[in-house]
């Protein structure tokens, strides 16, 4: 039986990966994206699903994208993804940014998830939610303070619905993302001054030396939102090149080095 799952911030990136793997998957995918251009590109492409031009840290707007979900196909999946890349530290906040970062990147997954959940329990149905998270809940970056308590919360919600609703079969699961290819990461690669330099050190974050790409996290949506899953609940899960295994940046094995043909720099 088909069912529907919603995605938010599906226009590009991380989201728009995770739009295109569900409805590869089978899913009737209906997208929330606040970009009116990126919406249309992303409605183009949406088979069977549909994508509702809207605001992700609305109640409203995340409504209409469950009830656009609803028309389709019982719910059988949620995916918050659409936050807010702003950085800010407590010393010298910009009030607004706070508030804005908070009102989508945080209070949007969680009228999100109640949103799933409500329709869930309405169906008396089982379903699925996942939330993109990010390495940021779980180690502090300087300078993204009320991004990195966003995520931090994220986590929380994630464990909070297993807990709560494990009895009747709804699963929630978080993904953390290291640095992956991306606009969101583009954007933050050119506004340093040495952009080459600053694309190096973002793959020299995770032992891999890469950036991971988008559909490597589509991918593990995918698995969490499946039945291939049915086991897996309240986790927050790195897709992040092995960035959160690590607390010391180790020179390669030169055995190693010669194996592969690696580059050292
Ligand atoms: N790119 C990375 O390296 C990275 C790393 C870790 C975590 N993440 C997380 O992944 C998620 C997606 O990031 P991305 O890199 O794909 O971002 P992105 O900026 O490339 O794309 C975000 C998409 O969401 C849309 N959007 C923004 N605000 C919205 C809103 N209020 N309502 C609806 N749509 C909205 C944008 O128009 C865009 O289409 C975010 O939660 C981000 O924190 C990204």
């Amino acid at each position: 039986m088909t069912r529907s799952v919603v995605v938010t911030g599906c226009g590009t990136g991380l989201g728009r990966a995770i739009f295109e793997r569900l409805i590869r998957d089978g899913w009737a995918v209906v997208g929330l994206e606040l970009d009116e251009t990126r919406a249309a590109d992303a409605r183009s492409v949406a088979g069977a699903g549909d994508v509702i031009t809207g605001d992700a840290g609305s109640r409203e707007d995340l409504r209409r994208a469950r009830d656009r979900a609803v028309e389709l196909a019982p719910l059988g999946g949620w995916v918050n993804n659409a936050a807010l890349p702003l950085p800010g530290n407590l010393h010298d906040p910009v009030q607004d940014e706070v508030e804005r970062l908070f009102r989508v990147s945080l209070m949007g997954y969680y009228w999100g998830c109640s949103e799933a959940i409500q329709q869930f329990v309405a169906q008396r149905s089982p379903g699925a939610i996942v939330n993109i998270s990010s390495i940021h809940a779980r180690a502090a970056f300087t300078g993204w303070a009320a991004y990195d308590t966003a995520k931090g919360g994220i986590n929380a919600l994630t464990r909070y619905i297993a807990v709560e609703y494990g009895p009747v079969g709804i699963r929630a699961n978080a993904i953390e993302p290291g640095a992956m290819r991306t606009e969101l990461l583009q954007r933050v690669i050119d506004s340093d001054p040495d952009p080459a330099r600053m694309e190096r050190d973002m793959a020299a974050i995770h032992p891999m030396n890469r950036v991971g790409e988008a559909s490597e996290v589509g991918s593990v949506a995918s698995f969490l939102l499946s039945e291939d899953a049915s086991f897996v609940t309240g986790q927050c899960l790195p897709v992040d090149g092995g960035a959160t295994a690590r607390c010391y940046v180790y020179p390669v094995d030169p055995t190693l080095i010669e194996a592969y043909g690696l580059e050292t720099r």
